[in-house]
This record gives structure tokens, C-alpha cells and sequence, in this order.
């Protein structure tokens, strides 16, 4: 079912707060390589609040839970309850999909994986396989993808899923990327002919990805807690801050954004972990 939300904006402008990869777990205090994510998270949650700049809806895009726990989402619902205003999310691989839904709709958050607003339309899609890293795009999955685009043909289309659909240079990353990549890739280019899809939209890769592939733009954030180092052959840690993106959607189709982060010195990782 789709969710139709009026953009806030007289111009039609709309937009949107990313937040990805919280990797929160059900026990307070609880660090992953060396970070408290509940204290990084609220720690962006207060950095939002701070800077006061508007925003129509959250996309949050996956990984909120680590430890796949019902009290990780409680937590969630909590943490994020001073950011007024619509949620939508999607899972990633640290996260229990049904679990998830049920719990974040339960604690008032939207479950809807379609979201309708001006001139723009945002699918929200499953890449999670349970218990691994990597992603798959279910037949499903794809085929409701396509139903959205097909739909709506007139509406700038931005798809959200976890697992970035590409490859980063990072050895150890790639091989835990969306496995059927080349097949969804290959559906939306061919889907594209009317240039209404403009943007891929995804975390999982902890680290800042901005790239055009034919027309289509592919961006993946930095995380609310740990930060991959780029281009890293084996796993390693960067030491920048947690942070969060907006997203600028105007009606012409144009897509303006930025990136805040925390200061480096705040929460720092303990860089002798050799994976996680
Ligand atoms: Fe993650």
C-alpha cells in the first residue's frame, strides 16, 4: 500500500533526513568495536535537533539493530522520538525483517514501502538475507519495484534498499555486497528509458558513496555509529565522525545533498578489531 504525503514546501521541494546502519543492541551501554551506538545515535538525534533544518520524512535505511533483538527496536522507537515527523525504514543484514516491521509498527512507526509525495515516489525494498552479510533482491522484491515504476510512470523515482547495488574498491566489502546486483542493475537501466529514475539510495557500506552510473545516481551514507575505511583490501575502520545525510528533491527532478557528521574526536572506534 502506498503512502501519499503532501511535500511541506509550496514549490513542491521535498525533503529528506537519511539515517543508516545504528547497529543498536538490546542492553544499554553495549559497544560495537569500541563505540556505545545508543550514545552515538543520540548523539546524532541531538545534532539534528540542533542544526533545525527542515525536513519532510526520515528514510531510515537499514541495520538499525545489531544484535537482531525486539529491545534494539524498542530502543529505536525511543532514540529517535524527539525527530518529529513520519519514519519509514527498510531492513538490513543485522536486522530480523518480521521482527522489525512488527515491532516499529507497534511503536507507531510506518511499515509503508511505498511513499508517494509530489513529483517523486520512494520504494522501500527488502534486500536482507537472514544470518549473512550479503543482500539478494527476492523475484518479489523486484517484481513490486516494478509494479511501483509502472504505476506511477510520470513520478521521479528514488529506490531505497540496504546493500549498495555497487562495488566500493574495498576488497572485503565487495564480496558482501547485493549479490544480484547485475540483475537489478540491469532491470532499472532498462526501465529507465523515460529517465524518471534518478537515485539509488542505500547504507551497508558505512562510508560515503556519490556516484553517477549512466543516468542514474547511486549515494550510500556514512553511518550513525562505525565507519568503514574506503578502498581498504581487508577490514579497517575510519576514523570520522558518525553521521547522516538530507536529501533535496525538487520538482524538476534535481537532487541536491549534504552530508553533517559528529567531530572525529568524539567516538572513536578501537581500530586492533580485525572484522565485526
Ligand atoms: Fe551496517
Amino acid at each position: 500500500m502506498s503512502f501519499s504525503l503532501q511535500p511541506m514546501q509550496s514549490n513542491g521541494t521535498l525533503s529528506v533526513l537519511q539515517l543508516t546502519d545504528l547497529h543498536l543492541f538490546a542492553k544499554e551501554g553495549t559497544c560495537l568495536l569500541g563505540i556505545d551506538t545508543m550514545q552515538s545515535f543520540c548523539a546524532v538525534v541531538n545534532k539534528i535537533k540542533e542544526l533545525n533544518r527542515f525536513f519532510d520524512f526520515i528514510i531510515v535505511t537499514g541495520d538499525i539493530s545489531q544484535d537482531y533483538s525486539a529491545e534494539s527496536y524498542q530502543l529505536f522507537s525511543e532514540l529517535i522520538s524527539p525527530l518529529k515527523g513520519h519514519i519509514f525504514f527498510l531492513p538490513g543484514n543485522h536486522d530480523d525483517g518480521p521482527l522489525m516491521y512488527r515491532m516499529l509498527g507497534h511503536y507507531g512507526i510506518n511499515t509503508n514501502k511505498h511513499i508517494v509525495s509530489g513529483n517523486w515516489q520512494f520504494i522501500l525494498l527488502n534486500s536482507e538475507v537472514y544470518g549473512v552479510a550479503h543482500g539478494w533482491l527476492q523475484r518479489e522484491e523486484l517484481d513490486f519495484m516494478q509494479e511501483c515504476i509502472y504505476q506511477y510512470p510520470d513520478l521521479y523515482t528514488v529506490i531505497c534498499v540496504h546493500h549498495l547495488p555497487r562495488l566500493v574498491g574495498s576488497r572485503w566489502l565487495d564480496t558482501q555486497t547485493m549479490h544480484n546486483q547485475d540483475e537489478f542493475n540491469s532491470i532499472i537501466h532498462r526501465l529507465n528509458h523515460t529517465k524518471k529514475i534518478k537515485l539509488v539510495l542505500s547504507g551497508h557500506v558505512h562510508q560515503e558513496y556519490d556516484c553517477m552510473h549512466g543516468d542514474i545516481r547511486y549515494i550510500s551514507s556514512p553511518s550513525t555509529s562505525i565507519q568503514f575505511a574506503p578502498q581498504s583490501c581487508y577490514f579497517a575502520l575510519e576514523l570520522k565522525g558518525p553521521g547522516f545525510r538530507y536529501l533535496t528533491f525538487h520538482s524538476d527532478g534535481n537532487i541536491q545533498t549534504d552530508v553533517y557528521r559528529l567531530d572525529d574526536n568524539l567516538f572513536l572506534p578501537d581500530t586492533n578489531v580485525g572484522g565485526y
